[in-house]
């Protein structure tokens, strides 16, 4: 019996959830969400269990957040995995972290690849390990020809860097007669950055209860929503996605206007 009403309850709590999945894909979704994935390190202290052990639970939210918002017809999402400020993280936890991507992509590049998803990065490959290099491009190349979602990790990403970096290619293009420094706007200049094949996310949601930014798309989210959370990444589910999408949808986007 006991059992019977723990089904019941998962059936109607699921049916909830689809309906409103259907509810949210009668208006406009956000074309790109960006997501600080945040508190993974909280979430395994509470469980004392090692650092790591949070960053391989929130892993496996990726891959749930993955399929959800390609569900919901989301265009691009952008992962902030990995900052170009964490290699100052202990070398345990950074060697972890540069495994995940081959983790992951080693158990769930043949699903996204069935789920018509574009797998690309944006960060610095430079100063990543070969094998998470190797592992990011097999993926990006496997998934070349999809033309479905953009799965987009931010590794070894940082936006300061990122900026300045544009600034001294369009000084170089400036120089060398390719660009004219005059006719330099906001969408040319965004053309320089990491993100120039990608919209500007329209929705960006940070978890763990903290309220900044933290080096991470500072050009890019001049226009975007924000949507914080208390809950901590391993924890983030289904609902919370939803909710964040159905909060940004009754929000009046005014671009400066009024
Ligand atoms: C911040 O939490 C989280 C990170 C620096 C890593 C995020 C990485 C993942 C969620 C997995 C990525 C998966 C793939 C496939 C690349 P924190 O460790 O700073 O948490 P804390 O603030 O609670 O210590």
């Amino acid at each position: 019996m006991l059992n019977k009403i723990k089904l019941w309850k998962n059936q109607s709590q699921s049916s909830t959830l689809r309906e409103r999945i259907e509810d949210i894909k009668k208006l406009p979704v956000p074309r790109h969400v960006a997501i600080i994935m945040d508190g993974n390190g909280r979430w395994a202290k509470k469980r004392a269990l090692p650092r790591i052990a949070g960053h391989h639970a929130g892993m496996k939210v990726v891959r749930k957040t993955t399929k959800l918002a390609n569900e919901l017809g989301i265009e691009a999402l952008t992962l902030y995995a990995f900052s170009t400020e964490n290699w100052k993280r202990p070398k345990n936890e950074v060697e972890y972290l540069m495994k995940l991507p081959e983790e992951f992509l080693g158990t769930f590049l043949p699903e996204l690849i069935e789920e018509n998803v574009q797998v690309k990065m944006i960060g610095y490959k430079e100063q990543l390990p070969s094998h998470t290099l190797r592992a990011i491009e097999k993926a990006m190349e496997d998934t070349k020809n999809n033309d479905g979602m953009i799965l987009n990790f931010a590794l070894n990403y940082g936006s300061r860097a990122e900026i300045l970096d544009a600034v001294k290619r369009v000084l170089n293009d400036c120089q060398e007669g390719i660009i004219d420094m005059n006719e330099l706007n906001e969408d040319s200049f965004s053309s320089y950055l990491m993100t120039s094949e990608l919209e500007d996310p329209d929705l960006l949601i940070r978890t763990s209860g903290e309220i900044r930014l933290s080096n991470f798309m500072l050009w890019q989210l001049a226009y975007t929503e924000f949507w914080f959370t208390e809950v901590l990444w391993p924890d983030f589910a289904e609902d919370h996605l939803i909710k964040a999408i159905e909060v940004f949808q009754k929000r009046q986007r005014r671009f400066g206007g009024v």
